[in-house]
């Protein structure tokens, strides 16, 4: 019989690693409910799919990222990361520049002012918010000076990076909330034009500059391809990151002994940021869709099959990694895939390495201690990325 996993049950939002380890052990795909989707916990499922670009699509998601209710194309869902080669290939050498080490290495001292400032300005010995105080602000001053938006909008990235999210799981009859996301997408397209037409009158040192000047075979990217591109990156680049910093303390708070080694040899923290990313991957799953009839797992599936990946489950699988579910700072080079594998692979996995790293040295340099306030903690509702919807904890100086 075929094993079913509900996106929306309360066990699993609260926790889906035993769904996930019990899925595992199933001979076939399970079935997702309520989308009909054919779910991937094993993580040689899950590399078969990410190899096989030509029979495993990304193209069908954007039917499902364009709602009719949104009255627009989206942005978003005509982005590199809804392409398939050719396209993909032409466009992802275009931006590939942008993420590079040249870019990275301006991005840097910028990044760690960032860091040290959120830190300086943390309150110490009370309870506090991390994802607000801290986990929120490094990400969204990053992704704010790659697109070039001013420091005053950075409390609006949030909202919009959730209701992008969120234009995939609004039901039909919920009208405030549409109505509310298309406020949004006319917010944002309406702040990321003037960027785009201030840049290409005159073009500054930053990313927005570069993707407008970039060309391959003497070809730039079209207006759609460019806005595409900025949505993308602020989904892509916003919540990932601050799950995987709000991970991270979450980890850190709960495992005393991991906080004073790391502290103690900084050299660690690369390695720490690994296993975070295995042991609870920010960004949850991605979606492909069969271009013809094939079968994964002894489960037939159609041309034209939705196939959720999960990538949670994968980072846990025991046969690429024994004791999976266990935190452990001393794992070796199991490859692992928290940024996706093959054609997709993140652009920004070096840049969130970096963010994470910085971060992490700046929070140190201030805290010695991180305190849960012992509740339990409260996730957040998405199923494309995984973090604790506010995070009490109590910092102790350094
Ligand atoms: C912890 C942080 C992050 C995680 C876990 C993450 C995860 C992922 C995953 C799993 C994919 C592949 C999706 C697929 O195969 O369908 C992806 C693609 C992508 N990510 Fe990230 N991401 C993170 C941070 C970032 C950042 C900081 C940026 C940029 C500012 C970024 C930009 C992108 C882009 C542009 C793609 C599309 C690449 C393509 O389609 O060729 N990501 N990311």
């Amino acid at each position: 019989m075929t094993a079913r996993l509900n996106l929306f049950a309360p066990e699993f939002r609260a926790d889906p690693y035993p769904i996930f380890a019990e899925l595992r052990r199933q001979p076939t795909l399970a079935r997702v409910e309520p989308i009909g989707f054919w779910g991937i916990t094993r993580y040689a499922d899950a590399l078969e799919v990410f190899k096989n670009p030509q029979l495993f699509t990304s193209t069908g998601q954007a039917a499902i990222a364009e709602p009719a209710w949104l009255g627009q194309r989206n942005p978003f869902a005509h982005s590199v990361v809804m392409l398939d080669p050719p396209r993909h290939t032409r466009l992802r050498a275009l931006v590939n520049r942008a993420f590079g080490q040249a870019a990275l290495s301006r991005l840097e001292p910028r990044i760690r002012a960032y860091a040290q400032q959120a830190a300086a300005e943390l309150p110490l010995g009370r309870l506090v918010d991390f994802i607000d105080s801290f986990a929120l602000r490094v990400p969204a001053a990053v992704i704010g000076e790659l697109l070039g938006l001013d420091a005053s909008l950075h409390p609006r990235f949030k909202r919009w990076a959730d209701d992008i999210v969120h234009t995939t799981s609004t039901p039909p009859d919920a009208h405030e909330m549409q109505a509310r996301i298309r406020a949004t997408y006319q917010e944002m397209q309406q702040y990321l034009g003037e960027v785009l037409e201030d840049r290409r009158r005159s073009p500054r040192e930053d990313m927005v500059s570069d993707l407008l000047a970039a060309r391959v075979d003497g070809e730039s990217l079209t207006g759609e391809e460019l806005m595409g591109f900025l949505f993308l990156l602020l989904v892509a680049g916003l919540e990932t990151t601050v799950h995987l910093l709000a991970h991270s303390a979450l980890v850190l708070s709960e495992r005393p002994d991991v906080l004073a080694r790391v502290r103690a040899d900084r050299s660690l923290l690369p390695r720490f940021v690994e296993e975070v990313l295995r042991f609870a991957a920010p960004a949850q799953t991605a979606v492909r869709s069969t271009t013809a009839d094939t079968e994964l797992s002894g489960t037939r599936l159609p041309a034209g099959s939705h196939i959720l990946l999960f990538l949670g489950a994968i980072s846990r699988d025991e046969a690429q990694f024994p004791n999976g579910d266990r935190f452990d700072l001393d794992r070796e080079g199991q490859a692992n895939m928290p940024f996706g594998h093959g054609i997709h692979f993140c652009l920004g996995a070096p840049l969130a390495r970096l963010e994470a790293r910085l971060a992490l040295e700046a929070l140190f340099d201030r805290c010695g201690g991180l305190e849960g306030d012992a509740g339990p903690v409260q996730w957040n509702e998405s199923i494309t990325v995984r973090g604790p919807k506010v995070l009490p904890l109590t910092l102790r100086p350094a």
